[in-house]
């Protein structure tokens, strides 16, 4: 028996990723493949992965360590399949990856991936192992098809790539290359056709997400500002939001949208990684503790009830009792409604890995510690002071229980209640009863 070919694929990373291995799994869906979440049934197995620290690199070796016996298992029974390691750390790797991993077939890098259907053919066909990692000159968003209907109420939408930053201890300028915006026109189409299908809430995507500079329709080069503007004319979309990005390309315009652009959520993700102007200045993160306090008292100036987000990295090169004291200090300051948080790790080709002064392990375990206790705490105080509180909730999946749904609150607090299936896709207002660590409750407030 011989049913449709089936695709397996395994995302690691960031929303960027779950945008690109959607893409991925559509592209292959074109060529008759379906996907199946067994990987043993699968003739394609795709791994999207993400380099960004040691953990999540050494994650992908361990899960290729399994995909070897089930390809052999299916070799046994007569049965070809295709690994192919796309994302990060296929760009960061390589070459070397197949020598690493001799399980590997095809490697494939996150800016020629509009290629997959033809080198997944000619993986087959040639029954050669490929390497795809250059950085093409064609324009990849518009090589890949029309994004297929998205059967949900959000999407993520890829509007930006790449980045020119270069903070000293991050990949991702080397491994998603340089800046690149998407033309409006091209954003704004995909997002009608997201509305078209139901989606009511798009969070657009950029590792610099605030550096977008895409060609706007009067042929000039269009802000974020201008292209959310754009987006909130689309009836249907009834939410926007967008992530990641950087406190130097906050600009006046996108500020003053929080204030002024009612679609625009009330939630803004900013890292600001470290408190002491020193590490700042080592990380090249190009801005001090007190510029980012004053962009959150302007950001807060223009939408006072903003929640805010951000990254943190503890024990970066260098890094002193008094330097972590600093990053506390600005956690206390700001106060985040939620947070990541991180030890330093080095990674290879970046040039953190190579400064003096590593931190010991012990040390940054006890600062991600303590300054995790400080970071609960806040997102605790945050969700506690919704209670009580009626806010606009837009559904989005049943929930766990019969007859409960779940949806996001303005500020991006997942929301549980008992409602009716019928509400899924709508913003209703919900009376909020009960907080927990990450989430909240309440009951459909009726005639609000
Ligand atoms: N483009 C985004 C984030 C990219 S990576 C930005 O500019 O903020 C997401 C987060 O991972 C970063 O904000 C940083 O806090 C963390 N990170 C990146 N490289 C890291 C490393 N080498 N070790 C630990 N954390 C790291
Ligand atoms: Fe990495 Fe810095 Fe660029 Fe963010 S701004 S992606 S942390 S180099
Ligand atoms: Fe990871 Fe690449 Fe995203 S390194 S965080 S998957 S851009």
């Amino acid at each position: 028996m011989t049913g449709p070919r089936k695709i397996f694929v395994k995302t690691f990373g960031c929303q960027m990723n779950v945008y690109d291995s959607e893409r991925m799994t559509e592209l292959l869906g074109a060529d008759g493949f379906a996907e199946t979440a067994t990987m043993e049934e699968a003739d394609v197995i795709l791994l999207n992965t993400c380099h960004i620290r040691e953990k999540a690199a050494e994650k992908v070796y361990s899960d290729l360590g399994r995909i070897r016996l089930v390809k052999d298992a299916r070799r046994s029974a007569g049965k070809e399949t295709i690994v192919t390691v796309a994302g990060c750390v296929a760009q960061a790797e390589g070459a070397e990856m197949l020598r690493r991993a001799p399980v590997v077939d095809l490697v494939v890098g996150p800016q020629s991936y509009h290629r997959l259907g033809d080198l997944v053919a000619r993986a087959r066909s040639e029954g050669r192992r490929i390497v795809e990692t250059g950085f093409p000159e064609e324009d990849k968003f518009a090589a890949l098809p029309r994004r297929a209907p998205v059967k949900a109420v959000t999407a993520f939408l890829t509007v930006q790539e790449g980045c020119d930053k270069f903070c000293t201890f991050c990949v991702v300028p080397y491994t998603r290359g340089a800046e690149f915006s998407r033309p409006v026109a091209d954003v704004e189409g995909e997002a009608r056709r997201l509305a078209d299908h139901g989606v009511r809430e798009v969070t657009l995507l950029g590792q610099n997400v605030n550096a977008y500079h895409g060609l706007g329709p009067d042929g000039r080069s269009w802000s974020l500002a201008q292209l959310i503007a754009r987006l909130a004319a689309i009836g249907g979309i009834e939410r926007i939001r967008y992530t990641t990005s950087h406190p130097r390309d906050m600009g006046e315009d996108l500020i003053a949208a929080h204030g002024d652009q009612p679609k625009l959520m009330p939630y803004l993700h900013l890292p600001f990684q470290a408190g002491a102007d020193r590490i700042l200045a080592a990380m090249n993160r190009k801005h001090t503790a007190s510029d980012y306090l004053r962009l959150v008292a302007r950001i807060r100036a223009a939408r006072p009830d903003i929640a805010l987000s951000t990254d943190i990295i503890v024990g970066f090169p260098g890094e002193t009792e008094a330097d972590f004291a600093a990053t506390l200090e600005v956690v206390e300051h700001v106060g985040f409604a939620q947070a990541y948080s991180f030890k330093y790790s080095p990674r290879p080709g970046t040039p953190g890995a190579t400064m003096a002064d590593q931190v010991p392990d012990g040390v940054q375990v006890d600062r991600l510690h303590r300054l995790q206790e400080l970071l609960d705490c806040q997102q605790a105080a945050f969700n506690s002071a919704c209670v009580g509180e009626v806010i606009p909730v837009l559904f989005e999946r049943e929930g766990r229980h019969r007859g409960q749904l779940v949806g996001r609150s303005p500020y991006l607090q997942p929301v549980h209640a008992t409602a009716d299936s019928a509400l899924l896709g709508r913003v209703v207002e919900v009376a909020i009863a009960g907080a927990g660590p990450n989430s909240l409750s309440g009951v459909l407030s009726l005639g609000g």
